[in-house]
């Protein structure tokens, strides 16, 4: 984005490991980095005093920044997926992200899955770029522009290039690595216009040409639909929305009138959520993301996290490096 710099990451290639957390990011093949594990609003929430917050802050988990991801093919030209409204504190905890000097920075594009406030708000953050390219779908641009006002916002203080998003095709982002995204339906209606229609929400499937692996990051979707299904088959790396626990967390809870699949996101538990869909998916790894600051999972010794880890599925933290 306004001068891309090679190489900052391969140059301090010290490990082996494939799953760092937080602060022991130097250099490893890192393909993937979750930047931010939460849902919007993060864990804890500012304004909740819900059971699952008030645990994080006595400890009982750790805290975690709103939903985005950091992917690159070669360690040294970075992509986004959504911009956080932690996009700073986000890069700042990521040494490859860092400028190589002057304002070179090694992040090249930001690509947004839908146009939710905490995938796009982070965007208005990286104004001082020399230049802001953004990935989107037709329908999410739209939103971003003449809905919340996002983009046409950060126009007035950087030129902003915009790559339409066409679902179904396959597109090089770098030299290594391609990405197809893939339409994700939901019934969720969009919040600044009566669009019901297609591309509102987007998933990607990312290929490394170099080593042939796969990842799905598909941080909402509503419903396991045959042709979402198709997208994530055989993926070696899955990363999929953990938003709720139960499809009524929030009605229980007496903090929402919606179910978690009226906002969009299919629940874990039950005998339609995601973890009883999971082993039909042929995906070799699996981990939660975007989990609303109500789940229980993102507490470490809660009876909901033992069921998923028991079942061979990971629940993600900030810091999180994944190599495929
Ligand atoms: C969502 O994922 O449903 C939204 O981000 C909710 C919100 O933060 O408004
Ligand atoms: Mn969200
Ligand atoms: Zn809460």
């Amino acid at each position: 984005m306004g001068g891309a710099g090679p190489g900052s990451g391969a140059s301090r290639a010290t490990g082996t490991s494939t799953d760092v957390r937080a602060g022991e990011g130097w250099g490893v093949r890192v393909w993937l980095r979750v930047l931010g594990s939460a849902a919007g609003g993060g864990s804890p929430q500012w304004n909740c005093g819900c059971p699952v917050c008030t645990a994080v802050r006595s400890g009982a988990g750790p805290a975690r920044t709103q939903s985005s991801v950091a992917v690159s093919a070669d360690r040294g030209r970075w992509f986004l997926i959504n911009a956080a409204p932690d996009v700073r504190t986000q890069i700042e905890a990521f040494p490859a992200l860092h400028p190589t000097d002057d304002r070179t920075t090694p992040l090249d594009a930001v690509l947004l899955t839908d146009a939710e406030l905490d995938h796009t708000l982070g965007l208005l953050l990286l104004r001082e770029a020399g230049a802001v390219t953004v990935y989107a779908t037709p329908a999410v641009h739209k939103t971003l522009h003449d809905g919340s006002g996002v983009l046409r916002t950060l126009e007035r203080y950087c030129p902003v290039e915009w790559r339409a998003v066409v679902p179904g095709t396959d597109v090089a982002l770098a030299d290594g690595l391609s990405c197809r995204a893939f339409d994700v339906p939901t019934s969720k209606r969009d919040r600044f216009g009566s669009g019901t229609g297609h591309g509102r929400v987007v998933g990607y499937r990312l290929t490394d040409d170099h080593t042939g692996g796969t990842l799905v990051y598909l941080p909402g979707v509503q419903a396991l639909t045959p042709e979402v299904r198709a997208e994530i088959a055989g993926c070696d790396c899955l990363l999929i929305d953990g938003t709720c626990w139960r499809d009524d967390e929030l009605v229980r809870l007496g903090l929402a009138g919606k179910t978690s699949r009226e906002m969009g996101h299919l629940p874990i538990d039950g005998p339609d959520g995601s973890l009883a869909q999971l082993p039909s998916l042929g995906v070799t790894r699996t981990i939660y993301v975007h989990m609303n600051n109500t789940n229980p999972i993102l507490l470490a010794d809660s009876p909901e996290r033992r069921i998923v880890q028991d079942s061979g599925t990971e629940v993600a933290m900030d810091g999180l490096e994944v190599e495929v």
